[in-house]
């Protein structure tokens, strides 16, 4: 590591402050316990006061996202968008008490019909807010429809869903938690639940300074946002690469970088830096697996035949820890993933299907080293360093 990156890297780090909240109640809790203990009905357990790592604590007490991406004018989604692009419009503003209420509510099952399934059964922080299966399995234990996709930087989405057929967090949650197949709740019941709980009172109460002290969905809702909102991977080794730190990328991943921004492989006019997405929804005619018949995709939200078989643009940041992929989860590695862009366009479309293709599907025919190339690149989008804790203890199981 050169000593100029090494000072970046440090400046950084106090920049954003890596500290975990949790962990530093848990250090300072033999000399400073009582502090902590705000009822016996809640236990120890208290809300960070402090913004995760990336986030500054404004004056009126929320946290806004800082990021070096921020100094870099944006293009007005002219053209393909050089490294040195500003990021789309994002959510913050939440305060840190509601993203460490988010935080409990996302890994607690209490949330699910029978207590059994949380938001991280699906969304596993080890595997890139994935679960590592084609399809998704919920509370029936049956797989789903579609493979879970990354939470890494939710915030920056304006379609969320495979098939775009949602826009906000708040009411995207609702799909899952209602879903039978997924978590199996109802509203009534994940109210009355959270109400009965002293410590979910006792936190929602932090998280929510009011006169009535039940608890309500739009809030259950709101501090799930937040949470998902912190979830910002921006400093893997290809930001360093961007942000003019040249040593912080091979020959090999470079080589991969141009192949990904060139004309003739067309990644980056979908995969737009710097969030690997140009948020819109494109018809690949992926394939699904032996025996499924065709998904077809935004064709049935957007009522819209030319949207048969188009799927959201997904972001490729932490894509190495996210397999398998596609909608379908029918490619196991990304080397098969790269390689379905040049086996020929249209090659994997059913007999009897007429799907209008998107035209920057087409033949690059790449060669066995561009594509290992395309995959050592898409390796360099790795960045976990502001992974959130995965609470020791929930309020439900205190
Ligand atoms: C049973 C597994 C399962 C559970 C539980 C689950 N999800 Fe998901 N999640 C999925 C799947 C599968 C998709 C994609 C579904 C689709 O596109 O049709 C998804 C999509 C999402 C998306 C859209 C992401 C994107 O890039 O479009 C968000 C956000 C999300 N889930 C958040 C949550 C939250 C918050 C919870 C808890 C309240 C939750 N999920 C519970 C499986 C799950
Ligand atoms: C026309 C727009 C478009 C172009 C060009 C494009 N992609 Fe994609 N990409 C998509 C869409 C849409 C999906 C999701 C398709 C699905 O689920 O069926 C996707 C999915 C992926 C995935 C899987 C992501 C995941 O989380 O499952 C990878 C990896 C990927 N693309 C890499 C590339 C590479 C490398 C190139 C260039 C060779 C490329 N893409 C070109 C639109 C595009």
């Amino acid at each position: 590591m050169s000593k100029t990156f090494a000072g970046i890297t440090l400046i950084l780090a106090i920049i954003i402050g890596l500290a975990s909240c949790e962990k530093e109640l848990e250090n300072s809790t033999s000399e400073r316990q009582p502090e902590y203990i705000v009822s016996e009905s809640n236990g120890d357990f208290e809300l960070c006061k402090t913004c995760p790592p990336g986030f500054e604590l404004t004056d009126e007490g929320i946290c806004k996202l800082r990021s070096l991406y921020q100094q870099y004018a944006s293009l007005k989604d002219q053209g393909v968008g050089g490294l040195k692009t500003a990021l789309p419009a994002f959510r913050d503003g939440f305060t840190p008490q509601q993203i460490d209420l988010g935080r409990y509510l996302f890994f607690d099952p209490i949330l699910s019909g029978n207590g059994t399934v949380s938001c991280a059964t699906c969304h596993q922080p080890e595997k890139g807010f994935s679960d590592g299966l084609d399809r998704s399995v919920g509370i029936l234990g049956e797989s789903i429809k579609r493979g879970a996709p990354s939470l890494w930087n939710v915030a920056f989405l304006k379609l969320l869903y495979w098939d775009g057929r949602d826009s906000t967090l708040e009411s995207q949650m609702q799909g899952p938690l209602f879903a039978e197949d997924e978590m199996g709740n109802t509203p009534e019941k994940l109210t009355s639940d959270l109400n009965s709980n002293q410590t979910y009172l006792a936190l929602f109460q932090q998280a929510f300074p009011k006169s009535n002290k039940n608890i309500e969905l739009n809030e259950i809702y709101l501090a799930i946002a937040a949470f998902e909102s912190s979830l910002i991977s921006l400093n893997s080794r290809y930001d360093q690469y961007a942000h003019g730190f040249h040593g912080a990328l091979s020959e090999e991943e470079i080589e991969g970088m141009n192949v990904f921004r060139s004309f003739v492989a067309r990644c980056a006019e979908c995969h737009t830096p710097p969030l690997f997405t140009n948020q819109q929804l494109a018809v690949l005619g992926t394939p699904e697996p032996d025996g499924r018949p065709l998904d077809a995709g935004a064709e049935a939200p957007y009522n819209d035949g030319s949207l048969r078989g188009a799927f959201k643009i997904p972001s490729l940041r932490n894509v190495a820890l996210t397999a398998p992929y596609m909608h379908s989860g029918r490619f196991k590695t990304l080397r098969e993933t790269v390689e379905f862009y040049t086996k020929g366009r249209g090659h994997a479309v059913p007999e009897g299907e007429n799907l209008y293709l998107h035209w920057h599907i087409w033949e690059p025919d790449l060669t066995d080293t561009e594509l290992d190339r395309l995959v050592d690149f898409l390796q360099t989008l790795t960045d976990e360093s502001f992974m959130p804790k995965r609470p020791d203890r929930l309020p439900s199981n205190p």
